[in-house]
């Protein structure tokens, strides 16, 4: 996995580069999730191995949620915020899936609204993820986790069992230390939802979103995505 990390720091110094000719900061999202955290340690790497390049001026990190922040500071980089900046560079972040048309679907950790917000934010996405992340149809594995209303709820899942390929729908449990459902960043909560294999993320996306209670899908369809970087457990890298 820091190989995967490696891998995309030629992209991230095309970008200082580009950053030095006229002089506005390098603003790069972080996702979250444990598969980031390498990026966060590259970045951080970066920042000490070119501080003539860059700093705290010029170099600005936006977080995805509460675990994204924390990986900001911690690695030394400075945490700026969304509302301050008209878009982002670059954002990098984590998958639950990635077909080879680099659409994903997001949220394990119950962050995908602001991920997605940083993730539509930004020039260039890029997705670091392991080798089991890598399908061929999103919804081989997963369910898609969707960010809903508290109180909508029930009416949530009533309207999706009314769209063509549902199978079934949970509310996320806090588990071990939350007795009752998992609460995001956004004070929401999230309904795990397959659909069984994906044929159009796209379509599927357009007709949730419709749905009243619903803040934000784990569907992320490629808008924006560049590239997506696998590390084998051999310790390779592949990459679409
Ligand atoms: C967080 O809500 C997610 O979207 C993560 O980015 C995704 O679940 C991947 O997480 P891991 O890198 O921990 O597998």
């Amino acid at each position: 996995l820091p190989l995967v990390a490696a891998k995309y720091s030629q992209q991230l110094e095309n970008a200082s580069t580009a950053n030095k000719a006229d002089d506005t900061p390098l603003v790069v999202g972080v996702g979250s999730g444990s598969t980031v955290v390498y990026c966060a340690e590259r970045l951080g790497e970066i920042k000490r191995t070119f501080p003539e390049i860059l700093h705290d001026l010029n170099f600005i990190c936006i977080s995805t949620g509460f675990q994204s922040k924390n990986l900001i500071i911690e690695n030394g980089l400075r945490l700026g915020l969304i509302d301050n900046y008209d878009k982002l560079d670059m954002a990098f972040d984590g998958a639950d899936e990635c077909d080879e048309n680099l659409n994903c679907i997001k949220g394990g950790g119950a962050c995908l609204f602001q991920e997605k917000l940083v993730s539509l934010s930004s020039d260039k996405f890029v997705v670091v993820a392991d080798y089991r992340k890598k399908v061929k149809n999103l919804g081989s594995k997963w369910s898609i986790p969707i960010e809903v209303i508290p109180n909508s709820y029930k009416y949530v899942e009533n309207q999706l069992a009314k769209i063509e390929g549902f199978q079934k729908s949970q509310l996320r449990q806090g588990g071990q230390f939350k007795a009752g459902p998992v609460v995001t960043d956004n004070c929401n909560c999230i309904l795990d939802v397959n659909f069984g294999q994906i044929a159009n993320p796209a379509e599927l996306h357009s007709k949730l979103i419709q749905i009243v209670g619903i803040v934000e899908t784990g569907l992320f369809p490629n808008k924006n995505c560049i590239a997506a970087y696998f590390g084998n457990s051999n310790g390779t890298v592949d990459s679409i």
